[in-house]
């Protein structure tokens, strides 16, 4: 039940911190270490390619799985699309592993890759909210996201709960094949719920913000570069699907090769910058924006701040940046819908689940 709150998605939105504590204790053997079930370790061990198949908001979190997979594991991976890998499959490898990432476990576009793999005989593991679920069973093992219902059309605890899964699915892999010395995972979860928290009490601060720069534009772009770019993404795809403004994540380089030209006096613009290695960059991008009349907005990670940012995300593991730098994108999406009198958790032309390919 949503209780008090006026819709599911700001509770869902809530629930985030809670849901990564909880995981972590999910995913914690009786030693207090994080484990994951051994054939499942050990058939990712044995593959020379993991290929993640998911759709919307699940393939997003996807592309940040793949950083962290490689990053632990040395594992190559490759984030698709399910609507485009069924009937387009590239050339794969002898040995390869598919991951299936599904909030609802029912995307029939994931499940008719799943068919196809099954019929090769490659093996798969589902990550889902929802156990029992078609993927869940079809596929050879599950990981389950234990992160509450998920009501809201738009998605929220599912993103975050996914990468999680993925991050410690990645360090257990990791220590298993001796390439990572001192487990930290626990401790950086417990941080980054730490970090959520800061900032789901800030959304006074941010419903402002979504009133400044967002009530009354057709138009807006996230960019960023690296992990900031696969949020930029996600952060698009909110905003568009519940406030129905016409929205672009960017990669904030690749601005100044086209797309550029559709920045007018008063567009919004919002960069993450949460990546020191691209931070002058990213910022540089955004410059050339405003230059050109737009209303830049930064969220950026301490450390990285500077005076004049609008959000300043605490410290965090940067390759878990992606779980707090999307709270405050999903709260400017919650308040823009609400503001502009949407049904928040029921856009649309949008179902929960979809189950037609
Ligand atoms: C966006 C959203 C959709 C889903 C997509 C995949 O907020 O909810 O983009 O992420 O339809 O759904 P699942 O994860 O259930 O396979």
């Amino acid at each position: 039940e949503k209780g008090t709150y006026p819709y599911y998605m700001l509770k869902e939105i809530d629930e985030q911190p809670a849901v990564m504590r909880k995981l972590v204790l999910k995913y914690q053997d009786e030693e207090g270490k994080l484990s994951i079930d051994p054939e499942i370790v050990n058939t990712m061990m044995d593959s020379d390619r993991i290929y993640i198949i998911a759709a919307g908001t699940s393939y997003h979190a996807g592309l940040v799985g793949k950083k962290l997979l490689e990053e632990m594991t040395n594992i190559p991976t490759e984030v698709h699309v399910s609507s485009e890998f069924g009937y387009h499959t590239p050339l794969l490898p002898e040995k390869p592993f598919f991951i299936f990432i599904s909030q609802s476990g029912e995307t029939a576009d994931s499940r008719q890759v799943l068919v196809k793999m099954n019929e090769l005989g490659h093996p798969s593991l589902t990550v889902t909210n929802v156990a029992g679920s078609t993927l869940s069973r079809e596929s050879n093992f599950t990981l389950l996201l234990n992160a509450g219902p998920e009501i809201a059309v738009a998605s929220t605890k599912a993103y975050t709960a996914q990468i999680a899964v993925l991050a410690i699915l990645s360090e257990v892999v990791g220590m298993e094949k001796g390439l990572i010395d001192e487990p930290t995972m626990i401790h950086d979860l417990g941080i980054v719920a730490n970090a959520m928290q800061t900032l789901v009490d800030e959304k006074d601060v941010i419903e402002e913000l979504a009133s400044e720069y967002l009530s009354i534009t057709r138009n807006a772009f996230y960019i960023g570069r690296g992990m900031d770019y696969h949020v930029a993404l996600e952060a698009a795809l909110k905003l568009k699907e519940i406030s129905y403004i016409q929205t672009e994540g960017f990669a904030a380089g690749e601005l100044k090769h086209g797309t550029i030209a559709l920045i007018e006096k008063g567009t919004p613009v919002i960069a993450l910058v949460t990546e020191q290695a691209v931070a002058g960059h990213t910022r540089g991008n955004l410059q050339e924006t405003r230059a050109r009349g737009a209303h830049t907005m930064v969220i950026s990670m301490d450390g990285l701040d500077r005076p004049g940012d609008h959000i300043v995300i605490p410290k965090v593991n940067p390759l878990l940046s992606a779980l707090v730098s999307v709270i405050p994108t999903q709260l400017l999406s919650y308040y823009c819908s609400l503001h502009r009198g949407n049904d928040v958790d029921k856009p649309r032309n949008l179902a929960k689940s979809v189950t037609v390919e």
